[in-house]
C-alpha cells in the first residue's frame, strides 16, 4: 500500500483509510478480522466520529485493538466532533468535552487528527483557536482539520488558528463528482458549470490540504452502492471492462479512479467485509491511464465540452 503525507504534517498515512462509521453493529470476530486484514494490507489510518453509532463505533474499534494487541504507534487515529442532535456546535466547551469523551471511548491518550465535522454557522473562530490550543498543549490532539467545509469557511477558521488545517473530508465518488465537474465546464450555460463548493478541490491542492473522499462507493446521500446497481448500467459495464484490463476487482477500480487524481486524495472506505477490504487495497497498485480515467468519468453520465 502506498503512503501519502497528510497536508504538510509529519504524518505518513496509507493512501486508503478505513472508515469506522458502520462498526457499531459488528461482532468481535468480524471486527478483529477486518482490522487485522486491513493492517496486513498496509492500512494504518482509521477514521472515526463521536456520532458514529452514538459513540459505539469508537468503543467497538478500541476493544478490537486491545484484543489484537496492536500498539498505539502503529495506528493513525482521526475522529470528528461538532454535530449534535438538531444543531452544529463548534463552541470551545463542546469541542473540549467531545475530545475527552472520544479519547475515553478510543482508549487512548491522544488523537492524531481531530476534524470539525460539519460547518457551524454560529462558529466563533477565536473560540475554536482557544480549544485547539488547549488540546494541542495538553497533548490530546496533534493535528487538526475540517470536514465538509468550503474554502472561505476554512479561511475564516484558519485566520484565527495557530495550527494549519491539514485535512478536509468531503463527499466524492465516481457518481458524485461536483468538486471537479465545474472545472471541466468553465463558464458554460449548462448545469455542470455550476460551482457549488467555491472550487474546494483546487483550494485544497493550492494550500496542501489533504482531501479525504467519504462514501466512495455510495451514490446520492447514502442511497446505496452504485456497484452492481442497475441504475448505473454504463458505469458498471465500464468498471467491469477496466477491472478486466487492470486485473483487479470493480471495487478496486472505483478507488483507483480516485487515487489517480493528482490532488493525492485519501479515500475513506467503509466496508465491513474482509474480502472487500482486501480487494480494495489492490487499488493502490493500479496505474490508471488518462484515457481510462476520462472514460470512467463519462460512463457515469458526465459529458465533456
Ligand atoms: N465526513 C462526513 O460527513 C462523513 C459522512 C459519511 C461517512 N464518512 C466516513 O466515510 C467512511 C465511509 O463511508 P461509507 O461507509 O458510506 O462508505 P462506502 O465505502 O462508500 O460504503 C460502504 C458500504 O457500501 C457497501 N457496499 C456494497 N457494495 C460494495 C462494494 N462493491 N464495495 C464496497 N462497499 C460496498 C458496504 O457493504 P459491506 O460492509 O457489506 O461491504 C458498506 O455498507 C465512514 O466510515 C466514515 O468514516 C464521513
Amino acid at each position: 500500500m502506498k503512503q501519502l503525507t497528510i497536508g504538510t504534517s509529519s504524518l505518513k498515512a496509507s493512501e486508503i483509510s478505513l472508515g469506522c462509521m458502520r462498526m457499531a453493529g459488528m461482532e468481535h470476530k468480524p471486527t478483529d478480522a477486518l482490522i487485522r486484514t486491513s493492517m496486513d494490507a498496509g492500512i494504518n489510518f482509521y477514521d472515526h466520529a463521536d456520532i458514529y453509532g452514538g459513540g459505539k463505533s469508537e468503543e467497538v474499534f478500541a476493544a478490537s485493538i486491545a484484543r489484537l494487541g496492536i500498539e498505539r504507534d502503529q495506528l493513525i487515529l482521526q475522529s470528528k466532533c461538532g454535530i449534535r442532535k438538531g444543531f452544529f456546535d463548534f463552541s470551545k466547551q463542546h469541542i473540549l468535552s467531545s475530545v475527552d469523551a472520544i479519547l475515553t471511548r478510543l482508549n487512548t491518550d491522544y488523537l492524531d487528527i481531530l476534524l470539525l465535522h460539519r460547518p457551524d454557522t454560529l462558529v466563533e473562530p477565536e473560540e475554536v483557536a482557544e480549544a485547539f490550543t488547549l488540546l494541542h498543549d495538553t497533548g490530546k490532539v496533534r493535528t487538526f482539520g475540517v470536514s465538509n467545509h468550503n474554502p472561505s469557511q476554512i479561511q475564516l477558521l484558519q485566520n484565527s488558528l495557530p495550527y494549519k488545517l491539514q485535512v478536509n473530508q468531503l463527499q466524492f465518488s465516481i457518481t458524485n463528482t461536483g468538486m471537479l465537474d465545474h472545472g471541466l465546464n468553465v463558464n458554460m450555460e449548462i448545469e455542470l458549470s455550476n460551482d457549488r463548493d467555491g472550487s474546494v478541490l483546487d483550494y485544497c491542492r493550492l494550500n496542501k490540504i489533504t482531501v479525504q473522499p467519504w462514501s466512495p462507493f455510495q451514490y446520492g446521500f447514502f442511497k446505496g452502492a452504485y456497484i452492481g446497481n442497475p441504475e448505473f448500467p454504463e458505469l458498471n459495464a465500464c468498471l467491469e471492462k477496466m477491472a478486466e484490463k487492470y486485473g483487479v476487482s470493480v471495487s478496486a477500480i472505483a478507488i483507483a479512479w480516485i487515487l489517480r487524481h493528482p490532488a493525492r486524495m485519501q479515500p475513506i472506505v467503509g466496508t465491513t467485509r474482509v474480502d472487500r477490504i482486501l480487494e480494495i487495497s489492490a487499488a493502490s497498485d493500479v496505474e490508471m491511464s488518462r484515457p481510462d480515467w476520462y472514460e470512467l468519468y463519462r460512463s457515469a453520465g458526465n459529458i465533456l465540452p
